[in-house]
């Protein structure tokens, strides 16, 4: 085995294309951690909300950062725990306002360097599956396994919905769909970082595919990749 067995698996895609539930699903099966970077934006834009700040505002948004604390901790069950300033982060971080502001966030390209940072240091020494949207791209180009997954927008739209519903939020399918729509222009056309198909990355489109269906092909990529290559590290 090898000493220190870190290993990356990204996952790009827009919105709803079922990055978090697969990303989840094949940590869970491989028994690693799994970080959700979207989280991480959509912390720091709950923080910037709270205090009554523009998202808009890149150097409010870093000055909200030097005033407050944002902690983030893997439990044992490899859990990200996400804490600002000592208040445990939860359901908040998907409200619809938060939903609705953390594109404009995501814009600053210093929020985006800080964030990457973040990333970085929680990778070190560790097995993981990262989802976002600049994964492969941007935060680890030299990832193990890249993936990126699409979907059909109407289903993408009814998976966001099911979503929010799970956790509280309520709106309508309508809604749901006009606000993915907007913020897939967004997250596709920025300058800084935009959402795109990473080199070498492999594209699933996971329109009517169940989840299972979706990880299985990802860990025949595995299993082939640890074919080709002697990493150790890709023995599961
Ligand atoms: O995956 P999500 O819906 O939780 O992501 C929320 C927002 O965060 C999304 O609109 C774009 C941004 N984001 C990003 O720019 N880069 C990432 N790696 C993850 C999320």
């Amino acid at each position: 085995m090898e000493d220190h067995c870190s290993l990356t698996i990204a996952i790009d895609g827009p919105a709803g294309s079922g990055k978090s539930t697969v990303a989840r699903a094949l940590a869970d099966s491989l028994g690693i951690f799994y970080l959700d970077t979207g989280s991480l934006y959509r912390t720091w834009t709950w923080l910037v909300l709270h205090l009554g700040i523009s998202p808009t505002s890149e150097d409010q948004v870093l000055d909200a950062l030097q005033a407050h604390s944002i902690d983030l901790q893997i439990s044992r069950d490899r859990e990200l725990i996400i804490g600002i300033d000592g208040r445990r982060m939860g359901p908040e971080l998907r409200s619809p306002e938060v939903t609705t502001c953390v594109p404009q966030l995501a814009v600053h390209s210093r929020v985006r360097e800080i964030i990457t940072d973040w990333q970085r240091q929680l990778a070190v020494g560790r097995k993981m599956v990262v989802d976002g949207r600049d994964i492969g791209t941007v935060v680890f180009p030299e990832a193990d396994v890249k993936i990126f997954l699409t979907a059909d927008v109407h289903e993408r739209a009814e998976r966001r919905l099911q979503e929010m519903n799970r956790h509280g939020h309520m709106s309508s399918f309508s809604e749901v769909k006009k606000a993915l729509v907007e913020r897939d222009l967004v997250d596709s056309t920025r300058s800084i970082s935009p959402l795109r198909v990473a080199d070498g990355a492999i594209v699933i489109d996971t329109t009517n595919r169940d989840v299972k269906t979706v990880v299985d092909t990802i860990l025949i990529e595995i299993k082939m990749l640890r074919k080709r290559t002697a990493r150790d590290c890709l023995d599961f």
